[in-house]
This record gives C-alpha cells, sequence and structure tokens, in this order.
C-alpha cells in the first residue's frame, strides 16, 4: 500500500542522501521520491551542518522544499559543474538507460544531468525493465513546426499523441509543447535518438542515454539495492 511504498522511498532516499558530501555543487531532481530525499539532505543539513558549494534543481516544487531547509538555490548557467545530480526516472534498462519526463520538465532535466560529473537515481523496482517499455517517450517540440513534426511522427509510426493540461495543450516551461511517442518497448533506443535529433522543431526528449551512473532501487522485499 501506500504508506508501505512510501518508507521505502523514504530509506531509498535516506540512503542516496548519505552519498553526498560537504562542499558539492550537487542537482536535485523532482518527484515523490526526490521529495523524501530533500527531506533527509535538510535533516542533514540541520543535524551535522552540512554546507554545499551550490545546489541546482528541476523545479519549482523542489526549490522550494530546498529553501523551506535553508539552502540557497542556484541557477544551472551559474554553477560551472555539477559534482553529483540525484533524480527519479519513469523506466531504467538494465544499461542504466533511462525514460524521463512524465512531469515534462525533461528538457530541465537533461541539462542538469549533462552538466553533471555523476548521475544517480532513484527508483522503485516497477520502474526497472529490461528495454525501455511501459511508458511513453515524451518529446518537446517547438510550437513554430508542431503540427509537421506531429505528423512527421505520425507517418514514421510512432504513434504521437499530444501531451495535455485539461482540455489544452500542455506547455512546458520554456513554452513548448510535449509529443508523447507511443512506441513500446523501443527496439533500439540509439537509433531513436539518433533520429529525434535530426527533426528541426524537437528541443529535447525524454531518452537518457548513458547519462545515468548509478541507481538506488527501492525492492518490494523492502531491501535498497545500490547498483554501479
Ligand atoms: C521524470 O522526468 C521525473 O520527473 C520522474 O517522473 C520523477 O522524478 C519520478 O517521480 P516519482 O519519484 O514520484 O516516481
Amino acid at each position: 500500500d501506500k504508506k508501505q511504498q512510501d518508507e521505502l522511498k523514504n530509506k531509498a532516499a535516506i540512503r542516496a542522501a548519505e552519498l553526498v558530501e560537504p562542499g558539492m555543487k550537487l542537482g536535485v531532481g523532482t518527484g515523490s521520491t526526490i521529495a523524501f530525499f530533500i527531506d533527509a539532505l535538510g535533516k542533514r543539513k540541520k543535524e551535522e551542518g552540512l554546507d554545499l558549494e551550490a545546489i541546482v534543481t528541476t523545479s519549482s516544487r523542489s526549490k522550494k522544499q530546498l529553501e523551506k531547509w535553508g539552502f540557497t538555490v542556484n541557477e544551472l548557467a551559474e554553477v560551472d559543474q555539477l559534482d553529483l545530480t540525484i533524480d527519479g526516472a519513469d523506466r531504467v534498462d538494465v544499461n542504466f538507460d533511462g525514460i524521463k519526463g512524465g512531469g515534462g520538465a525533461l528538457t530541465m532535466e537533461k541539462n542538469v544531468a549533462a552538466n553533471s560529473e555523476k548521475v544517480l537515481w532513484i527508483v522503485d523496482e516497477s520502474k526497472l525493465v529490461d528495454r525501455l517499455s511501459g511508458f511513453p517517450l515524451p518529446v518537446e517540440i517547438l510550437p513554430i513546426s508542431c503540427e509537421q513534426n506531429f505528423r512527421r511522427f505520425r507517418n514514421d509510426g510512432l504513434n504521437p499523441s499530444w501531451r495535455m493540461d485539461g482540455n489544452k495543450r500542455f506547455v512546458t516551461h520554456y513554452g513548448n509543447y510535449i509529443v508523447d511517442l507511443n512506441v513500446d518497448p523501443i527496439p533500439i533506443p540509439r537509433g531513436l535518438d539518433d533520429y529525434l535529433d535530426k527533426v528541426v522543431g524537437v528541443v529535447e526528449t525524454g531518452l537518457f542515454l548513458d547519462m545515468c551512473d548509478e541507481v538506488i532501487i527501492a525492492r518490494s522485499d523492502g531491501e535498497i539495492e545500490d547498483r554501479e
């Protein structure tokens, strides 16, 4: 049930917070698991005076929570290179490739991850897959050519659907749209990534390939597993 799952997320989040070292430049993601992580980090600040050189985060929700604990949040562009980023993910495969962007913030999440020495994801066991599957792939596209690109994806068999917000199209932080590609499983993630890279008007995709270095897994048997 939810209470049990929350306890497990909390345990995994505490484990991740233990990996944060004083003086680090830290990236902090978003989501229900990361909310536990921020509290665990805040407790370390309160109890042992954990001091970080910089913190960057991927949502206003995480920012507020970090500030509540007294952390100062920086803009990514102000920080040279992050030492470690801790985030959630929507799917992770055996190679640590993943799908992110369920929350629509993939562009920010990917920029933070790409500028991080090390990336760690905290996930529950249900998100671990052999091949990337079970979750539509979000793609952020510019409004200027969105209809053409939607048709292109449809014609190329990628089963696109518009991300909605009520009865309107969902608009990202950067004023763009999100198209969810219903490709399940994704046969060749690298191939799809290359294809999407070449489409003019694609801002970013939720495919995070070769980015994640370590995964902390909250297992349904109550154990926390750390894979590197
Ligand atoms: C997607 O990019 C992310 O925002 C994930 O959806 C999120 O980090 C995972 O959230 P939960 O921890 O709530 O599953």
